[in-house]
């Protein structure tokens, strides 16, 4: 059975915390990790909280994510950097590369900069909030491993890159929207698989190419709207692979093969400063002005009403403040155990269980 437990915040973050700390993490990478994965599950991005921990710890106790990285920050130019990752826990990792961009966005106006070498970095949305926050608009997205089958294609080429963007909103919430450009992320099938529930036909394919229902058969990903998915996803990874001198395309490394090496993963920010371009007051009440628009936008049939994209986050925050956040009782059971597993994920297929 898939009972839930739902747990507060706080509860949340000590379990992954613990956990993290016993694989091998230090305190303060834990706790950035934690406030991460918390993020994720409290915006209802469950792909991309409390069910990765499992396998991350593995990765980290098996030295595959460099529990005491090196970081440097090489500027190449007034609003150009690479951020060198050694490798850390990629949330980490990610979080001080954004710093490193806001810094230089809010002096020089914009900021692209690169993560090379990184690990797995979870949602995009929690970066370009923290970006939107600033007063910034934000750009991410990412390099995950090859397991899209192209357009027309019958084996993986791309990973199932994604983007975020941010733009900051008077007397609200920055609007945050992120996505994978597959139609559901590799996370989502991994939630189905720990509910042991069916997906929709049109998410995935097996191991023939044929569309299948069963999460455990999955063997390649569907981009979204076809070819335009699929041009997304090459962008992405001509942006924060080709253009970082990293692994790309069906090169980029796997996120189940061997987990005590390094993912050498590339990670792009691009952030824009407003306020070189209008009055940064008067852009804010426009977002948000917009953002209302929609949301008295006339609803279709069978709709409520309208929700400006990635509101959805939000309605689920709202509903999690009250009751608290769901957690599926086995990760549950796993969090609060004294378990790091040590071969759980050390399969050579880069669809384990
Ligand atoms: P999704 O399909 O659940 O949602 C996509 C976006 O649409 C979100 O911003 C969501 O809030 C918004 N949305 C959904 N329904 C809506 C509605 N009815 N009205 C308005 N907005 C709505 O997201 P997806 O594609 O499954 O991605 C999940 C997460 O996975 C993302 O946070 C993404 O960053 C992350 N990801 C990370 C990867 C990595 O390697 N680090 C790889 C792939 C995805």
């Amino acid at each position: 059975m898939n009972k839930e437990v739902r747990l507060s915040n706080e509860e949340l973050h000590n379990l992954i915390c613990n956990k993290v700390k016993s694989a091998g993490l230090q305190e303060s990478h834990a706790e950035e990790l934690a406030k991460h994965l918390v993020y994720a599950d409290r915006h209802g991005i469950h792909s991309h909280g409390a069910v990765r921990v499992d396998y991350y710890s593995e990765r980290i106790a098996k030295g595959g994510i460099n529990a005491h990285p090196t970081f440097d920050f090489e500027k190449t130019g007034e609003s150009t950097g690479i951020f060198h990752g050694d490798n850390g826990m990629g949330h980490v990792v990610a979080n001080e590369a954004l710093k490193e961009a806001i810094t230089m966005a809010k002096s020089s106006g914009m900021a692209a900069v690169g993560v090379s070498r990184t690990s797995h970095t979870g949602t995009m949305a929690y970066y370009v909030k923290k970006a939107a926050e600033q007063d910034l608009v934000a750009i991410s997205m990412c390099q995950s491993d090859p397991m899209v089958v192209p357009f027309g294609g019958a084996e993986p080429y791309y990973g199932t890159n994604p983007i975020g963007f941010g733009a900051p909103r008077k007397g609200a919430e920055p609007v945050v929207f992120d996505m994978a450009t597959t139609v559901q992320a590799w996370g989502k099938v991994l939630d189905a698989r720990s509910k042991n529930e069916p997906i929709p036909d049109n998410w995935a394919v097996d191991e023939s190419g044929e569309p299948t229902t069963d999460p455990h058969m999955v063997r390649g990903l569907l981009p979204i709207s076809g070819p335009k998915g699929y041009g997304l996803m090459m962008m992405v990874d001509i942006l924060s692979g080709i253009l970082l001198g990293l692994p790309f395309g069906k090169d980029v490394s796997s996120m189940y093969n061997d987990l005590s090496v390094g993912r050498d993963l590339g990670q792009l920010f691009i952030l824009i400063d407003p306020a070189r371009f209008t009055d940064i007051e008067l852009f804010k009440e426009q977002v948000d002005q917009s953002m209302n628009e929609l949301n008295h936008i006339k609803p279709a049939s069978g709709f409520d009403r309208v929700m400006y994209p990635g509101e959805l986050a939000l309605v689920k925050a709202e509903e999690y403040e009250e009751n608290g956040i769901p957690v599926v009782a086995d990760i549950h059971a796993y969090l609060t155990s004294a378990t790091v597993h040590f071969d759980k994920y050390a399969l050579s297929s880069p669809f384990a269980d």
